[in-house]
């Protein structure tokens, strides 16, 4: 694998292999402090971000490495018009690997076609997000102990959360997985990914309704209204606070539900939950950063 623009570049071995050697570096932290020495992770961020960001740069730092980059297009020569292609070429003369957030969707894939280094998807637009869900997996392998047979809830905005298109369709390879989309009608999954699950045979039921999906549900993967996606303010204050999880309405939940949020939360999970031991999203964002160690070690091709 040279690049990672799309989570079906991997396949579900790849994906078992990073999920081991994320694990291993959680078990054996000080095997892996200099496997990066003398390397370069690029940081091309058009878009803001917390957890991707630095937890791609902790994670190359905590390997050896080093760290260079940008975190808003207007402090990089995109302000003055520079493409995407031409950046990537030159940032390839710079850095070993580059990590690339974009408004536009499909960006890092043409990075990836003129960078002579590895790329990595780090979010284009409403498109997909490849190592959220990277993070998103480990979290759901160390939580259920497997990857199959499996009831899932999406829950928020479906049609603009990149995560969960990513994680669709990652989840879609798994043996007996069930989706449960809960969403308003205007915030459905696109229409080309519902028509890839049911060309694909996949198993999954459309509902507005969270309170009388949740006792179903194994995972709830709750989602943020993307409002950087919207076309007008006044539909986003109308559907923003659509689902706001609570300790009541968990009431009904299995015992053993995990709750994921790829973060930010806004309003849609209440602070109350965060004690709750089904919430798992703050150790999501953790393994974010092992399993994007694991990543690079992957792309760099580093044992
Ligand atoms: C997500 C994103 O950027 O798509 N954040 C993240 O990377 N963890 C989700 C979001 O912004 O709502």
């Amino acid at each position: 694998m040279k690049h990672l623009i799309d989570i079906l570049d991997l396949s579900t071995e790849q994906i078992d292999g990073l999920i081991a050697t994320a694990n291993d570096i959680i078990a054996h932290p000080e095997q892996y402090r200099e496997k990066c020495h003398g390397k370069k992770l690029a940081t091309l961020f058009y878009e803001p971000s917390t957890r991707t960001r630095l937890s791609f740069e902790a994670a190359m730092y905590e390997l050896g490495g080093q760290v260079l980059g940008f975190s808003e297009a207007q402090s990089s020569s995109a302000s003055k018009g520079e493409s995407v292609a031409d950046t990537a070429r030159i940032i390839s003369c710079y850095a070993d690997i580059i990590a690339m957030r974009h408004y536009k969707e499909g960006a890092p894939l043409v990075a990836s076609l003129h960078a002579t280094v590895p790329v990595i998807n780090a979010g284009d637009g409403g498109h997909n997000h490849p190592t959220q869900t990277l993070a998103d997996l480990l979290t759901i392998q160390k939580e259920k102990g497997r990857l199959h047979d499996l009831v899932i809830g999406f829950c928020g905005d479906l049609k603009f959360g990149r995560t969960v298109h990513s994680l669709l369709n990652a989840m879609s390879r798994y043996e007996n997985v069930r989706f449960v989309l809960i969403s308003p009608e205007e915030l459905r999954i696109p229409e080309y990914l519902r028509q890839e699950l049911e060309k694909n045979g996949i198993s999954f039921r459309e509902t507005q309704n969270l309170e009388e999906s949740l006792p179903e549900l194994d995972i709830l993967y709750m989602t943020r209204v993307q409002q950087e996606r919207f076309f007008n303010e006044a539909d986003y204050i109308r559907l923003r606070d659509s689902y706001i999880l609570t300790s009541d309405k968990l009431k009904n939940a299995r015992a053993d539900l995990s709750i994921l949020h790829p973060l930010p939360r806004v309003n849609e999970i209440s602070v109350q939950v965060d004690s709750d031991p089904r919430a798992c999203y703050f150790k999501q964002a953790l393994y974010g950063k092992f399993i994007r160690m694991a990543l690079i070690l992957c792309l760099l091709d580093i044992q």
